[in-house]
């Protein structure tokens, strides 16, 4: 194997590691769609959800029994009828759809008993009828209303994975047809889950068929690689006559999800082999990711911090790209560095040094990301934090010096300068063999990129 190869693999070794330890004791809500039951990977899925549980992460599974309820009422002759995509639940149909909820279910617990792993199903969960809405009456069709989480809580540390069919009771023991998808988002909440994951037939959302926020960082394969709580609002506004639209169902669950204390929200492609644990183990998921604020993620760089941004930015340094430092260096300019950082692994940092003889003026420098996450809009988002912060130490104008960068700086709305137009300091230790490009920004003229 070449070295690099092994050096990526040790990497990744020491992610997993990482990952594992922080996720330890920690819950993820995992919607399984109908359609993914039925997919030849299911099997797959179900040892990757087990390897989990083996760690001590835990987990609870919500199967969606859609398809399989069709099927059944199908065969029975039993008509049904969906308004704005929710289906109205006969009294004559209840028993089918049970029936159905719980062979899925049933389906889940098999294949995890093959993989010696203990599930349960439970009727922890309290709905009652949707009723009547704008005239038209959804029957035995339910919401739910609560969740025994004492329950389930106790069922978790016994070490058993719970499994919830789509079924509600009523205080008086009615059962009710009730939405997998919004269980699973109630169920993350109260469990006050890490993690929730919709896991559907589709990549997350497909850039070309919604009306989009600015500034969202779209994957080469035109998915929405991350929204925030506040784009996943606009993109909710913007698509909303769409509203029946499954996915935009999943980021109005999702978003409300992030808001009420789930940090991530996932909606990923379970047809995709090991998706679960690129998405858990990677941080580099393949799916669309709602999480809670778009700067969460950075934060001034601490002195602890010093060794992770050398890792970081050592790689560019021997390419010269980036102008050397080291420790000493670092400590200097602690409050000017800040870094990127998922799950406690960093990402990226970067540098925002006010100019001493020009207090309108500001550089911006060293802005690495580490190889394993570029071209996931990470740069921009450093970037954009950075120009947040010039504008708040009202500062005007930015320059940057680059080697070999200057065509990502332009895209958004840098210009190409001069060495005449640097601050007279920075002027005078111009390093003429570096030969470095002058880029200045004038922040009125700061374009986000999406
Ligand atoms: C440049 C850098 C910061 C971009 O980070 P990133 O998180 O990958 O960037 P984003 O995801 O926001 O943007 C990716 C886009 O930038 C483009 N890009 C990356 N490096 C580029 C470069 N040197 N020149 C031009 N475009 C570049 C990518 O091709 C990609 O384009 P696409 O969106 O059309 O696919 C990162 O690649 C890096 O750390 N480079 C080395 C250090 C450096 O040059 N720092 C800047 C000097 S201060």
């Amino acid at each position: 194997m070449d070295s690099d190869k092994l050096k990526e693999q040790v990497e990744l070794i020491r992610q997993v590691f990482e990952y594992v330890q922080l996720f330890k004791g920690k819950t993820i809500v995992l919607k399984i769609d109908g359609s993914v039951m039925d997919h030849p990977f299911l099997p797959m899925l179900v040892k990757d959800l087990v390897l989990l549980h083996r760690q001590g992460i835990q987990i609870v599974l919500v199967p969606g029994a859609k398809e399989r309820i069709n099927d059944v009422l199908t065969r029975y002759n039993i008509p049904w009828k969906t308004v704005k995509g929710t289906r109205i639940s006969t009294p004559e149909a209840i028993p089918f759809i049970k029936m159905a909820a719980f062979d899925v279910s049933n389906r889940l617990m098999t294949q995890l008993a093959e993989n010696n792993t203990s599930a349960i199903i439970g009727n922890w969960v309290r709905a009652r009828s949707l009723g009547v809405l704008k005239g038209v009456d959804y029957q035995e069709t339910g919401t739910v209303e609560n969740i025994n989480v004492g329950l389930v809580r106790k069922a978790l540390e016994d070490g058993l994975i719970p499994i919830f069919p789509n079924i509600g009771w009523s205080a008086t023991g009615k059962p009710y047809n009730i939405s997998s998808n919004e269980l699973a988002y109630i169920l993350a909440r109260s469990l006050k889950a890490e993690k929730l994951f919709y896991i559907f037939p589709h990549q997350g959302v497909n850039a070309v068929e919604y009306t989009l926020p600015e500034r969202i960082s779209i994957s080469s394969e035109g998915v929405v690689t991350h929204l925030s709580v506040d784009q996943a609002d606009s993109f909710l506004e913007l698509n909303a006559g769409k509203a029946q639209d499954e996915m935009v169902e999943l980021i109005r669950l999702g978003c409300k999800a992030c808001a009420e204390g789930v940090a991530r929200v996932h909606i990923v492609n379970g047809k995709i082999e090991g998706v679960i644990l690129k998405e858990i183990f990677s941080s580099r998921g393949c799916g669309t990711m709602i999480y809670t604020n778009e700067h969460e993620n950075i934060r001034p760089m601490h002195l602890a911090d010093i060794p992770e941004v050398l890792r970081i930015m050592n790689p560019f340094v021997e390419e010269e790209i980036l102008l050397p430092r080291n420790e000493e260096d670092l400590a200097a300019q602690v409050d000017e560095f800040v870094v990127y950082e998922v799950d406690s692994i960093f990402h990226a940092c970067g540098a925002l040094f006010p100019a001493p003889d020009a207090s309108d003026r500001g550089e911006i420098a060293a802005i690495a990301v580490d190889h394993t996450y570029t071209g996931l809009g990470i740069g921009k988002r450093i970037l954009s934090f950075l120009v947040d912060r010039a504008r708040s130490l009202n500062i005007k104008n930015l320059y940057v010096l680059t080697t070999r960068t200057a065509d990502w700086f332009l895209q958004f709305g840098f210009i190409e300068g001069g060495i005449q137009d640097l601050p007279a300091n920075k002027r005078k230790d111009y390093n003429r063999l570096r030969n470095s490009r002058v880029l200045l920004l004038d922040l009125e003229d700061f374009r986000s990129v999406p």
